[in-house]
């Protein structure tokens, strides 16, 4: 808690998203590996997402590897990949104590077999939980998303005369309410095919601060300036 913060004033988002950026750069100033700097990051985001959480947010949604990440060097794809197979497998039993239920968002292939396992022992294990939703982006393109609603929607053969865009989001990765505050560490004004539907509407947050180094007080202070923020969704404030 940061004592600067009158927390009863605080407006707390129902869905934050982060763009999970920095690891690399943060790696590099400090003259160690891009790998290690995700294994730093990923530790940091474990002890990140309960905080985040118990701060009232009903739906987190993080950008741990874009469809484009899988372009990266082979040795940081995989080590990224052997990432995620240890941490959902360490992480279950924090989530069910934590009653946090955990969903995925992306594309399976090109996902390798032990990190689709993981990912479905964790949904699985999970999937009963009421205290707030993680939902990792994994394999994760914006477009592709649309793309693949769209295909979804074709091929079920609905009257398309009638659909409204409250209809068209059951057909994307997961049905979850509009981004309300999205956050992207390290410094890039950019925001990389991430949610491309939900992200409609949301209030932009960029902190200079490499991932690594996002802790809870730079978090609440994402929640302090949402909290500043006039949110008009296109209309004109009476
Ligand atoms: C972007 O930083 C980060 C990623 C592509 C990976 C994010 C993944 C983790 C933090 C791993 C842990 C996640 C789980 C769920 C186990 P970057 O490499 O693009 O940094 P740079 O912009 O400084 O190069």
């Amino acid at each position: 808690m940061n004592d600067s913060i009158d927390y009863s004033q605080l407006k707390i988002p129902t869905h934050v998203a982060i763009i999970v950026d920095g690891n690399g750069r943060w790696a590099k100033e400090r003259g160690i590996s891009r790998l290690k700097g995700h294994d730093i990051g990923s530790d940091n985001l474990q002890k990140l997402i309960p905080y985040i959480m118990s701060r009232g947010i009903k739906v987190l949604s993080l950008y741990v590897f874009s469809t484009e990440n899988f372009k990266r060097a082979r040795a940081e794809v995989d080590h990224l990949m052997d990432l995620f197979v240890s941490i959902y497998k360490k992480e279950l039993k924090n989530y069910v104590r934590n009653n946090l239920k955990v969903i995925f968002s992306g594309r399976d292939d090109p996902l390798p077999k032990s990190v689709i396992d993981a990912r479905d022992e964790l949904v699985e294990a999970t999937k009963n939980n009421t205290g707030g939703i993680v939902n990792f982006c994994m394999n994760y393109g914006g477009r592709a998303e649309i793309m693949d609603a769209v295909k979804r929607i074709v091929h079920s053969g609905v009257d398309v005369n009638n659909l409204t865009d409250e209809d068209f989001r059951h057909y994307l990765y997961q049905d979850l309410p509009d981004v309300d505050l999205m956050i992207r560490t390290g410094g890039e004004l950019r925001f990389s095919n991430f949610l491309l539907w939900q992200n409609s509407y949301a209030e932009f947050y960029f902190p200079k601060t490499k991932f690594p180094d996002f802790g809870p007080e730079e978090f609440d202070q994402a929640i302090l300036e949402y909290t500043s923020r006039d949110r008009r969704f296109g209309g004109i404030k009476q």
